[in-house]
């Protein structure tokens, strides 16, 4: 028999594509979360997330019945008739103090569900914990009946849904083999690769793979820097190297940076993961501070393109910021490396003015202040002395330069993402500067 009987406990942007993708994979899921307004919102088939494909599934799901919300974890058991088979914990794990996962969230799911578990079912912790987690969470639990496995997620934001049902791999780790085999065999139908392994092993997986995404990046990012210093195109390096199969060609466009809710927070424990167990880990520091170079040299080329000196000052500049989530494709401003250049831009005295088009001009959000959101790109960039790419929204590529090259006080275009055709801007008479391009600055 495939289909199994599971609860998911947070809906969060994890637990809501792995109970909507499980539903409909075939599974029996219920959905908990302790915010009633967002179980009522989901019980009618509204997704506060902007995740293509998820909203489609969360219907589809409640339509066939494979797929209901409801508030409290043990509310969710009680509900599985038969008894519950998989339970998926998707809460909040924070980084606490001295990189130790603050488990509280965990422990609040475990003291709910711990006398209305059945005996023999398997819990599953899909959030990114540093080692140790799940054998952690067994002792807290304290049911020997009850077994515990890691199976990390590898979901990119904005494609969630699309990484969930076609994965690259699935992990999982648990120190009993037969339950880690049932919770793999829950993903059976989607053919993928499946690594089974202890919890510790499992756990570190995660961190290991976005580690070295957040290091491939950083390296990219100072390869773009040689080359603007020795005169040779990036994206000609890039290309050259990436029909290498042991490096391909995913992840390979220098940038603002690397940011969003998950390489930042997950490179950064791994550091703390490295220092509990007496390892210096050089080469993630060095990765990391190759990241907050990046950022800096971002500003450092704006300043350079508006006052001609890379330390000039920008005061009486107008900067219009084009992006400001961590990346395109959805309005997660987290950890958004554009937010950290607008705030360096700033203190160098600019004057924002800010397009996303995923913010709408009315958006109101503590990390955007000090920037004046703008209803459309051509109104962010009247009268600005510098338009500056910071997020690769594929609408920029195709604005009417021509009439921005007249909207705009003076024509100064930085393309941090390396998004728009140089040679398009400058026939429209304006100054580009990419990354690591052959006419960069
Ligand atoms: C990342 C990983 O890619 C997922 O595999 C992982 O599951 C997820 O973290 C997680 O831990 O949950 P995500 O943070 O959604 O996913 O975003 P990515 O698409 O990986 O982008 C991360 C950052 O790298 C962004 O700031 C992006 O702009 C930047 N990036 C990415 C580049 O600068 N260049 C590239 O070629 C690719």
């Amino acid at each position: 028999m495939f289909a199994r009987r599971i609860a998911v406990v947070g809906t969060g942007y994890v637990g809501l594509t792995t109970g909507a993708c499980l539903a409909s994979l075939g599974h029996h899921v219920i959905c908990a979360d302790v915010d009633e307004d967002k179980i009522r919102r989901l019980r009618d088939g509204k997704v506060d997330i902007l995740e293509p494909g998820l909203s489609e599934l969360v219907v589809e799901g409640l339509a066939a019945g494979r797929l209901s919300f409801t508030v409290g974890a043990a509310v969710a058991l009680e509900q599985h008739a038969e008894g519950v088979e998989v339970v998926f914990l998707c809460v909040p794990t924070p980084m606490g103090v001295g990189g130790v996962a603050d488990l509280r969230a965990v422990e609040a799911v475990l003291d709910e569900i711990r006398d209305t578990l059945p005996s023999g079912c398997v819990i599953v912790n899909k959030s990114t914990v540093p080692v140790g987690t799940a054998v952690r969470t067994a002792e807290l639990l304290g049911r020997s009946d009850v077994a515990v496995t890691s199976n990390p997620e590898f979901l990119r934001e904005g494609a969630a849904v699309r990484d969930f049902l076609n994965p690259d791999r699935i992990v999982v780790g648990g120190e009993a083999q037969d339950a880690a085999e049932r919770v793999a065999a829950l993903y059976s139908r989607l053919g993928a690769p499946t690594v089974l392994t202890d919890s510790a092993s499992a756990e570190l997986v995660k961190y290991a793979a976005n580690g070295f995404l957040a290091m491939k990046l950083s390296y990219v990012n100072a390869v773009a820097e040689l080359c603007e210093r020795l005169g040779a195109d990036i994206l000609d390096v890039t290309e050259g190297m990436s029909y290498d199969r042991r490096i391909g060609r995913e992840f390979l466009n220098p940038g603002p940076g690397w940011g969003g809710s998950c390489l930042p927070k997950d490179t950064q424990a791994l550091l703390q993961v490295a220092d509990a167990a007496d390892f210096e880990f050089r080469l993630m520091r060095a990765s990391i501070d190759t990241n907050t170079r990046q950022r800096q040299r971002m500003v450092d080329k704006i300043r350079l393109a508006v006052t001609g000196n890379r330390n000039g000052s920008l005061s009486h500049s107008r900067v219009a910021l084009l992006g400001l989530t961590f990346k395109a494709g959805t309005n997660d401003l987290r950890d958004s490396p554009a937010l950290v250049i607008a705030a360096l831009l700033r203190q160098a005295g600019a004057e924002l003015v800010g397009y996303d088009p995923a913010l709408p001009a009315s958006t109101s959000h503590p990390d955007l202040e000090g920037i004046e959101l703008a209803v459309d790109a051509y109104a962010a960039l009247a009268q600005a002395d510098a338009a500056v790419v910071l997020t690769e929204w594929p609408e920029f590529r195709t604005l009417d330069w021509p009439r921005i090259a007249g909207l705009m006080g003076t024509a100064r275009v930085i393309d941090t993402r390396n998004l728009l055709d140089g040679d398009v801007l400058t026939r429209a008479g304006l100054t580009w500067t990419g990354v690591g391009r052959r006419q960069a600055v």
